[in-house]
C-alpha cells in the first residue's frame, strides 16, 4: 500500500515539466511528501523516486541533505527560529530558549509531549530587517517577542484559530531571493 496518496504522487509527476532540470523537481517533491506524511519515511522517499523517474539513492541522498527534511518524526507545528547574525543581535537566543521552555523541550527536534511541536534553529531566513525571525507553518513571524510566540502556540492549541494559521501566506521575500536550505552537517569519517 502507497504511503503518499494517489492525488499528491500525480502532483510529484507533474513537476519535472515545470523546471530546466527534471531533477530539479526533487526538492519540491520531498517537501510535498513531507507536507503530507509528516516526515520522509524510506517508503516515501522510495515512492518519490519513482513517480519522479530518478534513482531512489539520489532521493535518498537529497533528503539526507538538507536539515530542511525531516527523516523522523517531527511535531505538527514547527518553529524554524533564526540564529544568524542579526537574528542573534536582536534576540533570537532568548528566543530560543523561549520557545523550547514553552514547548517543554530541551533541544531541537525533540517532540514536546503532545506531539504538536518542535523547533529547530536555522541559517538566515532573507528577512534580517524584520529580527528576530522565523517561520512557522509556511509563514514568517517577525519582531519576535514572548507574548508573540505565547500567543503562536496558544492559537495552535485551539482549534479554530489554527484553521486560520495554518493558511499558507507568502515570505516576505520574493522567491528568489529567499535563504537556501541549510544542509546538514556531516560526521566526520571514522578511521
Ligand atoms: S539573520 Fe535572521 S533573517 Fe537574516
Amino acid at each position: 500500500m502507497s504511503v503518499l496518496s494517489e492525488h499528491l504522487i500525480e502532483e510529484i509527476r507533474e513537476l519535472p515539466a515545470k523546471y530546466p532540470q527534471p531533477r530539479s523537481a526533487v526538492m519540491p517533491a520531498l517537501d510535498l511528501a513531507q507536507e503530507e506524511a509528516g516526515y520522509l519515511t524510506p517508503e516515501a522517499m522510495s515512492e518519490v523516486a519513482a513517480a519522479l523517474n530518478l534513482d531512489p539513492g539520489y532521493v535518498e541522498g537529497v533528503a539526507t541533505f538538507y536539515t530542511l527534511f525531516h527523516l523522523e518524526p517531527v511535531g505538527k507545528h514547527r518553529f524554524y527560529v533564526c540564529t544568524n547574525l542579526s537574528c542573534t543581535l536582536r534576540g533570537a537566543t532568548d528566543i530560543v530558549e523561549h520557545v523550547k521552555s514553552a514547548i517543554g523541550v530541551h533541544e531541537a527536534g525533540e517532540l514536546s509531549k503532545d506531539g504538536f511541536f518542535s523547533y529547530e534553529e536555522v541559517e538566515c531566513l532573507g528577512a534580517c530587517e524584520y529580527a528576530p525571525v522565523m517561520r512557522l507553518d509556511h509563514r514568517y513571524e517577525k519582531d519576535l517577542t514572548a507574548n508573540k510566540i505565547d500567543a503562536l502556540i496558544a492559537e495552535r492549541r485551539s482549534p479554530t484559530k489554527a484553521a486560520v494559521a495554518h493558511a499558507p501566506l507568502p515570505s516576505p521575500l520574493p522567491e528568489g531571493e529567499r535563504a537556501k536550505p541549510k544542509p546538514r552537517a556531516r560526521k566526520p569519517k571514522s578511521g
